[in-house]
This record gives structure tokens, sequence and C-alpha cells, in this order.
């Protein structure tokens, strides 16, 4: 039994060589068993050119993506995952086979230094289990990434521990879950917090004393208030701190006490008879949206025309002019208003044609004896009077006509 303890898959490996570079994997996993497979970088690190002659000798680390589908879909099967933290760190494809059958799963590898890009062929056969486990347990690995239990030596450890616990080595790992896959919180990105892990084993051993202790009635009671609910003392067995269980999320499934799956469901009516015709409903009747045009169209449009065609009459046709303005003034004012004109265009005409220098009082400042114009001065000083020529003495010798 000892021999059992690594998941054997029988691993036939025929290296197929399509084109070269292409490879076909195979495995064989039993339905319910739990199925790793590591997408190792270095593998497809070979299958792509290296950088330039320059680098010839060099040992490359290009960083990759992988993209991982079933053949001829466009996603991986419902029970297969894929998992990778970074493009500097392997990729995982894990999960439980839940029905035999044959998944070919085609890995493209996406090298983002030069954007080439590998195929690897993996074809999975699902067997039909060789035994039942209808014992299982889950166990939640707080201070663990899925990533870092994936690796098969982690796995190992991991089974280790819980084969003590278990007190059998009859222990398989059946699901390995991410905990944010379940409803779990991303951590805060600091060193000591870590998503967590759900590892769940099967065995056809009925449960240890141990793990009995989980169904007492004290446990949930315990775990409910908030305690911190260590391992009973003597079932802690484990090795490395990282891989340690948390004891309250710890729940135990036998399989054997469970309830006939219900019936499959019946077919009702609007199921059609095999060979009968689908007759579609008829398609509701044309409707018709001229109303619905003039309301929103039409009438808005009409009034607008309305609107712009009274404007046009207000301020074209109705407009005041001079003759009617003076038609309305009183004649005594008009004739007024007209002599006050006359007046003035009268006087304006006497003095243009006076011929006489202005006074001097009315030119701008200047000096009486060079007549040059004064430097502008600022009047708004109270000391320097504002016209200097009405002082000088020697404004009599102007000339004079
Ligand atoms: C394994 O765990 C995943 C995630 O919780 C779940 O969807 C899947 O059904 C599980 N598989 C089995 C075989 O229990």
């Amino acid at each position: 039994m000892a021999g059992d303890g690594i998941w054997v898959f029988f691993l036939t490996v025929c290296v197929v060589a399509f084109h070269g570079a292409l490879a076909e994997l195979k495995f064989t996993v039993p339905v319910g068993r739990f199925f790793t497979y590591e997408l190792t970088r270095e593998t497809f690190q070979n299958d792509f050119e290296p950088l330039s002659k320059l680098y010839a000798g060099r040992l490359y680390d290009d960083p990759m993506m992988f993209k991982c589908n079933l053949q001829r879909f466009p996603d991986l099967p419902e029970w297969l995952r894929f998992t990778q933290r970074h493009p500097y760190d392997n990729g995982f494809l894990y999960g439980t086979p839940t029905s035999p059958g044959k998944s070919v799963i085609e890995i493209y590898a996406v090298n983002k230094r030069s954007y080439e890009t590998t195929r690897q062929i993996l074809v999975i056969n699902v067997s039909f289990p060789e035994k039942t486990m209808p014992y299982q347990a889950e166990f939640f690995v707080k201070l663990r990434e899925i990533e870092k239990v994936l690796p098969s030596p982690v796995q190992d450890e991991i089974k280790q521990d819980l084969q003590k616990l278990w007190d059998t080595e009859a222990l398989e790992i059946v699901n390995v879950t991410n905990a944010l896959d379940r409803g779990g919180r991303v951590p805060l990105p600091l060193a000591g917090h870590f998503e967590g892990v759900y590892v769940k084993v099967g065995s056809e051993q009925y449960f240890s004393e141990c793990l009995l202790t989980v169904l007492a009635p004290g446990h949930r009671k315990q775990c409910t208030a908030g305690a911190k609910v260590k391992v009973p003392g003597g079932c802690n067995f484990c090795s490395i701190p990282s891989n340690c269980i948390t004891w309250c999320k710890t729940e135990l499934f036998d399989l054997t006490q469970q309830e006939p799956s219900p019936p499959a469901p019946t077919a009702g009516s609007g199921i059609l008879e095999a060979g009968e015709d689908f007759d579609p409903p008829e398609s509701p009747p044309s409707r018709d949206f001229f109303p619905d045009y003039l309301v929103t169209v039409i009438v808005p449009l009409v009034i607008a025309v309305v609107l712009c065609l009274l404007l046009a009459y207000v301020m074209f046709c109705r407009r005041e002019g001079v003759e009617k303005r003076n038609m309305r003034t009183n004649q005594i004012q008009l004739h007024h208003h007209h002599t006050i004109h006359g007046d003035a265009d009268e006087l304006r005409d006497m003095a243009g044609n006076r011929g006489v220098p202005p006074p001097l009082s009315t030119l701008p400042m200047f000096n009486s004896r060079s007549g040059e114009g004064a430097p502008p001065l600022q009047s708004d000083s109270p000391t320097i009077p504002l016209i200097l020529a009405q002082h000088d003495p020697y404004s009599d010798t102007l000339p004079r006509k």
C-alpha cells in the first residue's frame, strides 16, 4: 500500500513529434482523484528560438504566459483549472475529474519577450475509480497559497501530516481549492498574510479518534464563539508550520450516509415530441408610426415657422419711420426745434467766416515769447497754475490785426 502514496498516474508519455516542437503527453487519472500538471517554463523555453547568436550559450529565463483550453473549445473542461501567479512562475493545471472520458488539452505558451508561441498537447484519460473513498475530510491550510501547495513535494508533506492525523496510510488527496474560489478574501499584501487553501482528502478507512472530535457537540459551539480552538493535544501532527491546519474549519463527509440523489426531472409540456415541427408564434402586428411623427416633428416645425413669420412682420412691417414721428409731433414744438437747429448752424457759419485767430487762451499751453508749446505739466499739482500765458507781461506784444 505504501507504493500507493503518490498519485500514480500511469504515465504513458509518448512524445509524438508533429511539427518538430509539438509534443503529446498522456496521463491516466481515476475519477475522483486529484490531478496536477505543472507547466514548467524550462521545457517550453527549449522550444523558443534563442534571442540571438549574441546571447548564445546563456541561460534563458523569459517571462511566459500560458493559455490552456480543451481542443476545439474556448475553455478548459469544467473540472480542470489553471493558475499561474506571475509570468516568471510555472503554471499549474489541476482539478478532480468527475466522470470518465478523454480530454485533449491544448497548452499555448507565449514568450512575453519575443511573443513567439509554442504548443503542447496533453491527453488526459479519466478512468473508472479502482476503489471508492467513502470517508472524506476537508482541511483549511491558512498559511499557504494554491501555487505553493500544488508542487508534488508540498502535497506529499501535507498528506503525510494528514495520514498521521487519520491514522492510516490509505489516504488520497481528493481536491485542492484556492480559498478565494470559496468566498475567501484577498489578503493584505504583507508578509504573513496568505490566501489560504482547502485540501480535501479521502480514504476507505473510517475517521480516526482525533478527527471525530470535530463532530463532538462542544466543538461547534467553541468555534462559533470565536475562541482560538487548537488541534486537541496528541492530534497535532503538523511538522512544518506553514502546513498547519485550522482546526475549526475542518469538515468531515461520510458519503455512505448520503441521501439518494433526487429523481431526474420529468419533461413537462412545452417539450416537442420527436419528429414534430416547431410552429413559431405570429409576429406582432406592424405599428403605424405616422401619428407619432406628426406630433414629434411636424407640429413643432409648424409652430416654429409661424413664430418666425410673426417676428418678421413685427420687425419689418410695423416699423415706425421719421415721417410718422414728425406727423405725430406738435407743430409748434417741431418749429421750435427747427429754429434752434437753424440758429446754431448760422452762428457756426459766422464764426467760421471771421478770419481772426482764436484767443490764445483757447489754445493749448505755450510759451508766448518763443511760441513753443510748453512741456505738459502736471495740472493735478495745486502749486502750478493751469494756464501760464495769462500771467505773461509780454502778452500785449503779440501781433494784432
Ligand atoms: C473541487 O473543488 C472545486 C472548488 O471548490 C469544486 O468546484 C469542485 O466541484 C470540487 N471537485 C470535487 C470532485 O469535489
